[in-house]
This record gives C-alpha cells, sequence and structure tokens, in this order.
C-alpha cells in the first residue's frame, strides 16, 4: 500500500508510465539509449550515409550544384540531410557534409570526382606533414556549425529525433591523404607505416587534434551525438591497431564534451577488433555486417551499446529476403543497448520503397504492451 489516494494513486501510475515512455530526461530516443538511461519499447533507427544519391530529392539538388558547394551551403546542406527524415521517418538526422572536409581545411586540395574524392597533391614527405595546419574549426569550416544550428531549428518540434554530427578518424583521413583517393592495398600508406612509424605518428596525431577540436565544435552547436568514422582501420591487424589506431581515438574520444554528447565509434571490417574499439571507450560500438550481434554481444558484453548491422546488398534485393534480415537483425540486437542502423552506408542504386520498409519494420517492433497506444 502506499497510502496515497486513488485519484493521486493513478496519477502517479499514469507519470510513471510516462516516465517510462519518454525516458527520464527529454532527451531524443537515440541519445536515450546512447547512454543507457532506460528500456525502450523499440530501438531507434538510422541508416549510415542515409542521405544521398539513392534519392531523386537528393539527385535533383546535386545537378544544380557541386558536391563540396552543397557540403559549403548551409541551406541547401540542411535540406538535404532532411531529406531521408521527412520521407522515411528516421530517429536521427546526420548532418550532410564529408569526412574529408577536415583535410581540407587542414590545407589539403580535394577533388569530388565521378570515381569517389581524390587528392591531387598527396601527402609524399615530412614537409607536406609540417605545412599542415590545425584549423581552427569555426574559422575554416563554419558551415558545418552553421548548418547544425539550423537542423536544431528545423528538428525543435520534434524533441525525440536527434541530430548526429560526425568526422573521420585519423587513420582513414591519412589513408586517403597518403594514397591520393581510395585504394586496394594501400600500399603507400602501409609503406609509411612500415617504414616510419615516427613519421605517420606526427600526422595521426595531427589528425587527432583536428577531429577533435572539429567534434567539439559541432556538439558546441548543438549535435547531440557524434559518431566517429574510422572506415580503412579494418585493413590492419589486432597488434598494428593498438599501435596506430587506438591512441588516435583514445586521444580524440578522451578530449570530446562527452557530458554534452555520446560517441558511436564505427569500423568497417572490425572483425577481430571490437575488443579494441571498446578499449577506446566509446559509448556505442557500431558492427559491421561481417559480425552477427550475438558475436559481437559475447565479445565486449551486454551492457554494451551495439549499433548496426543489417548488410546495404540487402536493401537492394526483394522484400522478403529484406523483411528476414531485418528481423534477425531485431532479435539478435534485442530490446536495450541497441540502435538498429546498417553494416555500412546505404548504396546508391538503393530502391527507396526498401527503405521505407526497412524504417517501418523497425518502428512496429514495439512489443510491450505498456506502449501501444
Ligand atoms: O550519412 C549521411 O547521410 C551523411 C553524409 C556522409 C557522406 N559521406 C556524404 C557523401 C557521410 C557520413 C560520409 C562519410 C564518408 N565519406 C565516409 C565514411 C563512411 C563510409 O561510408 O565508409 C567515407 C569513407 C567518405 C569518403 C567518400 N565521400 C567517398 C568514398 C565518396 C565516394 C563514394 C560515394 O559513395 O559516392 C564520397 C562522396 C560522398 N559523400 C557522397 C555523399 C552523398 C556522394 C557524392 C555525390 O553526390 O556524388
Amino acid at each position: 500500500m502506499t497510502g496515497l489516494s486513488p485519484s493521486l494513486q493513478s496519477k502517479r501510475l499514469l507519470l510513471e508510465k510516462e516516465i517510462v515512455v519518454t525516458g527520464p530526461s527529454t532527451s531524443p530516443r537515440l541519445v536515450r539509449v546512447c547512454r543507457r538511461e532506460s528500456a525502450l519499447d523499440r530501438p531507434p533507427v538510422w541508416l549510415m550515409r542515409q542521405a544521398g544519391r539513392y534519392m531523386a530529392e537528393y539527385r535533383a539538388v546535386r545537378e544544380k550544384v557541386g558536391f563540396l558547394e552543397l557540403c559549403k551551403t548551409p541551406d541547401l546542406a540542411a535540406e538535404v540531410s532532411l531529406q531521408p527524415y521527412h520521407a522515411f521517418g528516421m530517429d536521427a538526422v546526420i548532418l550532410f557534409s564529408d569526412i574529408l572536409i577536415p583535410p581540407e581545411a587542414m590545407g589539403m586540395e580535394v577533388v569530388f570526382g565521378d570515381g569517389g574524392p581524390t587528392f591531387p597533391n598527396p601527402i609524399r614527405s615530412a614537409t607536406d606533414i609540417d605545412r599542415l595546419i590545425i584549423p581552427d574549426p569555426l574559422e575554416k569550416t563554419g558551415f558545418v556549425p552553421d548548418l547544425i544550428r539550423i537542423l536544431r531549428r528545423e528538428l525543435a518540434h520534434d524533441p525525440e529525433t536527434a541530430l548526429i554530427g560526425f568526422a573521420g578518424a585519423p587513420w582513414t583521413l591519412a589513408a586517403y591523404m597518403i594514397e591520393g583517393g581510395g585504394s586496394r592495398h594501400f600500399a603507400k600508406l602501409k609503406g609509411l607505416m612500415y617504414e616510419n612509424p615516427a613519421l605517420l605518428d606526427r600526422l595521426l596525431g595531427k589528425l587527432a587534434e583536428t577531429v577533435a577540436l572539429y567534434l567539439n565544435a559541432q556538439i558546441d552547436a548543438g549535435a547531440q551525438v557524434v559518431q566517429l568514422f574510422d572506415t580503412w582501420a579494418g585493413i590492419l591487424s589486432a597488434e598494428e591497431y593498438r599501435r596506430f589506431v587506438l591512441p588516435a581515438h583514445q586521444a580524440i574520444i578522451s578530449r570530446l564534451k562527452r557530458d554534452k554528447a555520446p560517441i558511436i565509434l564505427y569500423v568497417n571490417n572490425s572483425r577481430g577488433l571490437l575488443p579494441l574499439m571498446k578499449e577506446a571507450g566509446p559509448d556505442v560500438i557500431s558492427v559491421d555486417s561481417l559480425t552477427s550481434l550475438r558475436e559481437a554481444r559475447t565479445l565486449l558484453g551486454s551492457d554494451v551499446v551495439l549499433q548496426g548491422n543489417l548488410d546495404p546488398v540487402l536493401l537492394l534485393g526483394d522484400s522478403q529476403a529484406l523483411d528476414h534480415g531485418v528481423q534477425t537483425v531485431l532479435a539478435e540486437g534485442g530490446d536495450r543497448n541497441f540502435i538498429f542502423n546498417l553494416g555500412h552506408g546505404i548504396l546508391p542504386p538503393t530502391p527507396t520503397e526498401n527503405v521505407r520498409l526497412l524504417v517501418n519494420r523497425v518502428k512496429e517492433s514495439a512489443r510491450s504492451p505498456l506502449y501501444a497506444s
């Protein structure tokens, strides 16, 4: 017995229900899961590279403006960032930009061509590394905080939806800056790693400082979650990862304003590296499609928040295989400490009806009768 009058009791029950449904704070669903604040009726869902060429609305904007100009024009970048949210209702908006914006601000020329991004003058010497500046993020990339402020304003009516900021991690950025673009074998990057590790350290150190300042500027402007993309760290052995990648992650994560925004860490081809990702201390580990979420939980422990990991290729095919894949990820992700996402970025030929199906299925997964409204 609580000793409360019946009307007060029912009021308290209502309040309790509200607390469970919306969480103890008014933070968005995604943030609540990152912070392990409460069990939720369903996982939040968003998709890596959710804004892009698979959407006709995006292609229409790109017909009028080049990719870099789009990134640097906050009104247009805001429009493109919001396109998937408006069309499919994801639980998060990720700001539209690219991981290669900070290297450009450091003094490297970057070109976005049809074959992907390239650096016409890649790093070839110690002098090239010494010449790079550590840019003031407001002075050199002020269009990013401007974009974040616009997006927070646009999302003010919907406190359940989170705004995600992001950056590329030092290893992946160094890969592009040294190779001059994408690469199959990363021979130049690995060559430097084997032959002059101290010089590579100098570059990674400069990049870590740049990325920490850049992400904190995003958090100051209103990013509610940040994701660190280390797409190419999966080309390394565990020993090499511990030597070159982990210190860079630690340098960044230890400097971030974690009280204001949790951090998600993504590495592609991360099987065998997951415990090392955990050592860096992110709030969430984003798992690729080659490791099942069940296996990741066994490796990392059930208290770690996981994000992932539907194979983006499933979005290209028929709805039955997709549906089955979504149910598998939902079942393995479980009803807590889990964010539904892909194992890697969405592919340009993805049909939009498949994206809609995916988001709807995750939203329909709300299980507990307590939440049925
Ligand atoms: O998730 C989002 O919707 C936000 C936008 C975003 C882009 N790039 C837009 C983009 C994000 C988060 C990125 C990250 C990024 N960029 C990564 C890490 C994640 C991953 O997928 O591994 C990497 C490695 C890059 C570098 C990059 N930028 C490549 C390899 C390419 C060409 C390949 C491709 O998909 O086009 C880009 C260009 C790019 N970045 C496009 C978009 C929408 C396509 C540009 C166009 O309009 O032609």
